[in-house]
């Protein structure tokens, strides 16, 4: 018989009552459910700050949130509030993150082709740095700064050429990636070069990140070491270790705490010779618990000596992870949150592809019925932010819990959504 739903992938304030019914935050989930419609995000907001203020904690000023992991105007400000900066990868994201009152000066800009205009934009506002990732890049901050702008304070994106044991399309720091300068062949020394002797931006420092969904701190201290003499030589005080600190999404799966993380970086740091402060931008770490999706179950499809296929009411639009990476995911009915879960089956979203799958091998208890809510757990991450419209299914909304209280932070998309950008 399969196990009930291991509660340490709930979040931090979910509770379960003596009939099994699902609470986050002191917010019946079916009643959400009812509320605001399937499917739905629900962040546990308590949740969220712990780990922000974790970070800051472990990291001390200057540690990001990266924003690429979930962002809207709530969560800029709360990420904010709590003492972080923001890390931002896009125009668009930098826009989010400046709308919603974050000063230019507690971003961070990243990406690997960031154009003209991104980066005026990011001169603009003032950014506190602007990470830097190729000799083109430059290039374009000085033909800016000739323009008149004042030279950014930047830091150089190093990739070390390790392996982080994690998905292949998840790696950023092994020596054939699009990121960065790398360390092999001596890119990255001639990057420190090229920006010590140029006046268009001030160097504070090298950055690094190698990977996300990484469970294996040693993978970071295996970076740590590869650039630490590089981090030494150069003329700046700072150094960034990135994101990437995994977390737990199935049974069994475990990840070390934010600040078992960071004390593990600092004891790398340490060991050698790094006296730098040491800055870090998790996105995932924060986020990924605090959330669960809730679905509606449409129709249950036994295929006789084959499986039984479970079609909810989202799919790849709300979750593409499964499909882009292959990750697992956990299924329960917050009905019956603390039921066994003996019957195996799939389950797939309402997407016109076969590999529309939410869970592979998923273990439900085996009253499950159509009309009921199933959720998914740990999706506070890259679901909302990766997103789609495939389908034309409109994005799901998302709600902060936090004491009782249900706050719609997103609201669904409407069918008019799908046309506003139409000309005809
Ligand atoms: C440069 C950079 N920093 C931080 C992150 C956040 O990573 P994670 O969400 O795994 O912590 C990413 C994600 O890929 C990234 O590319």
């Amino acid at each position: 018989m399969a196990a009930p739903l291991p509660q340490s992938l709930l979040s931090d304030n979910a509770s379960i009552n003596a009939a099994g019914r699902l609470s986050v935050a002191g917010c019946d989930v079916l009643e959400l459910a009812e509320e605001f419609g399937t499917p739905l995000f629900v962040y546990d907001e308590h949740h969220v700050r712990a780990r922000c203020r974790e970070a800051v904690a472990a990291f001390g000023d200057g540690v990001a949130y990266a924003t690429k992991a979930f962002l809207c105007t709530a969560m800029a400000r709360l990420a904010h509030e709590e003492g972080m900066h923001l890390d931002v990868a896009t125009g668009g994201e930098l826009h989010v993150a400046l709308s919603a009152g974050v000063p230019g000066d507690r971003l961070v800009m990243h990406g690997n082709n960031k154009s003209q205009a991104e980066l005026e934009m990011a001169l603009q506002a003032g950014v506190g740095r602007i990470v830097v990732d190729s000799f083109d890049e430059i290039h374009r901050i000085e033909l800016l700064v000739a323009d008149g702008w004042a030279p950014p304070t930047v830091l150089l994106r190093v990739n070390p050429g390790v392996e982080a044991h994690t998905h292949e399309y998840l790696q950023t720091g092994a020596l054939d990636s699009k990121f960065g300068f790398s360390l092999a062949g001596g890119m990255a020394e001639q990057a420190i070069e090229r920006v010590s002797e140029t006046p268009a931006m001030n160097l504070a420092g090298l950055h690094a990140h190698i990977g996300s969904q990484v469970f294996a701190v040693d993978s970071f201290a295996k970076a740590i070491a590869a650039l630490a003499p590089l981090v030494k030589r150069v003329d700046g005080d700072e150094f960034s270790i990135g994101g990437g600190l995994g977390v737990g999404y199935v049974s069994g799966e475990s990840a070390p705490s934010i600040t078992e993380w960071a004390e593990a970086v600092r004891g790398a740091c340490a060991e050698a010779g790094i006296q730098s402060r040491i800055l870090a931008e998790p996105g995932r770490a924060i986020v990924a618990s605090a959330a669960l999706t809730l679905y509606s179950v449409g129709t249950i499809k036994p295929i006789e000596g084959v499986r039984t296929y479970v079609s909810v009411d989202g799919g790849m639009s709300d979750n593409p992870r499964p499909v882009l990476y292959g990750s697992g995911y956990e299924a329960f009915l917050p009905r019956a949150t603390s039921a066994d879960r003996e019957m195996g089956v799939r389950i797939v979203g309402k997407h016109c592809e076969s590999g529309d799958v939410i869970v592979q091998e998923a273990a439900v208890p085996a009253d499950l019925r159509v009309g009921d809510v199933l959720a998914t757990p740990v999706t506070g991450a890259y679901g909302h932010s990766m997103g789609s419209n495939y389908n034309m299914v409109t994005r799901p909304p998302v709600v902060f819990a936090k004491d009782g209280t249900a706050r719609l932070v997103v609201r669904r998309e409407t069918f008019d959504d799908l046309t506003r950008r139409d000309l005809v």
